[in-house]
């Protein structure tokens, strides 16, 4: 055997993965594979190559980055203190789409926080991801690798598509298995609290805990690095009641629109009037999986409108409808 074999049969090589490694050490930018969407790393230590990926990005230097790090064992390396809380959510979420924000350690570079005195970690659960981590020896700062506001890629060819040459090397590890970004929680206090929702759900979070978590919505909080506009495909997305997704979709192509829809799970008909058509899975886990792509489709097959419906706010259907709604948020006016 010379690979490491991702569940989607992709095959990294051994030799990538240390070159990958070099190409960290020498402070050079690696997209990476993880479970939620693909990562564009650099070495979290090295102050020089994460601002290169604030540059690549287009990503304001504000807006903090998160830290990727081979296990939870090593958590309290990167960290002032450990609450007890956030011991438990890791030694219980990790490897996986959890990232919990805790007092910022002192070998993390301020140009990695956007400037705050907290960091935001994550043990990825994806093979290439570990192997690289582990191949490495230290934390990889990586934010999705898209441009700043756009849709996160879920494949390496989203990847290689939106940066091209100005990331040093991809690790392909196949489609990633989630498919949105990873659950966020503020674990400084005692009592953790959800700043993004993502691939870990409330429910799992609280059942292990045994208690209710915070949860702030978009508009209670700021938090750094999530506007309104991201999560955005070129077309306007436009959300309705899901009885009337078809009607509204139909009628927009009438007027000229050419129009992307989402049709719920809930109807039997796809045979619709629209430039795009895509059924949507009926399982959450399945949508997940499926959304960015549904959404870079209709940018590439030229949609100017997308119509949509907000699935169930439970369970992955929670981290769903927030990306929903940010698509179809106010865009930034520059
Ligand atoms: O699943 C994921 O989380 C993916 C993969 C690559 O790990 N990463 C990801 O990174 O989504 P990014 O940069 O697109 O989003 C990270 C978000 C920031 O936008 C910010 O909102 C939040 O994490 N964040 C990072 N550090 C923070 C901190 N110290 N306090 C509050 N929020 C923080
Ligand atoms: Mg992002």
């Amino acid at each position: 055997r010379h690979g490491n074999e991702s569940m989607s049969g992709v095959t990294v090589r051994i030799s990538d993965i240390e070159q990958a490694a070099e190409v960290l050490r020498g402070g050079g930018l690696v997209a990476l594979p993880t479970e939620t969407v693909y990562g564009l790393g650099a070495n979290a230590e090295d102050p020089v190559a994460v601002a290169r990926i604030f540059s690549v990005k287009g990503r304001p230097p504000s807006h903090p980055l998160i830290v990727h790090i081979g296990g939870a064992e090593s958590l309290e390396a990167w960290v002032e203190d450990v609450p007890a809380p956030a011991r438990e959510l890791a030694e219980r979420f990790w490897p996986g789409p959890l990232t919990l924000v805790l007092r910022r350690g002192r070998r993390v570079p301020l140009e990695a926080t956007g400037g705050l005195e907290t960091v935001a970690i994550r043990v990825p659960n994806h093979p290439v991801a570990l192997a690289l981590l582990s191949a490495f020896g230290g934390g990889i700062a990586a934010p999705s690798a898209n441009r700043f506001g756009s849709v996160s890629p879920t494949t390496a060819n989203h990847v290689r598509s939106e940066l091209g040459d100005a990331v040093d090397f991809v690790l392909d590890g196949g489609p990633c298995t989630v498919g949105v970004e990873s659950t966020i929680v503020d674990a400084t206090g005692e009592i953790p609290s959800v700043l993004r929702p993502g691939g870990a759900t409330r429910e799992d979070l609280e059942a292990v805990l045994g208690r209710p978590l915070a949860v702030h919505s978009t508009s209670q909080v700021r938090v750094p690095g999530q506007h309104p506009s991201h999560y955005a495909p070129k077309a306007r997305v436009v959300l309705v009641a899901p009885e009337k997704v078809i009607a509204e979709a139909e009628l927009a192509q009438e007027l000229g629109h050419q129009v992307g829809v989402m049709v719920p799970p809930t109807s039997s008909n796809t045979a619709v009037n629209a430039h795009v058509v895509v059924a949507v899975p009926g399982s959450m886990a399945a949508y997940a999986h499926e959304l960015y792509g549904f959404l870079r489709e209709f940018d590439q097959r030229g949609c100017d409108l997308v119509i949509a419906s907000l699935p169930v706010e439970e369970g992955l259907g929670l981290a769903i409808a927030n990306r929903l709604r940010r698509a179809a948020g106010p865009r930034a006016s520059a």
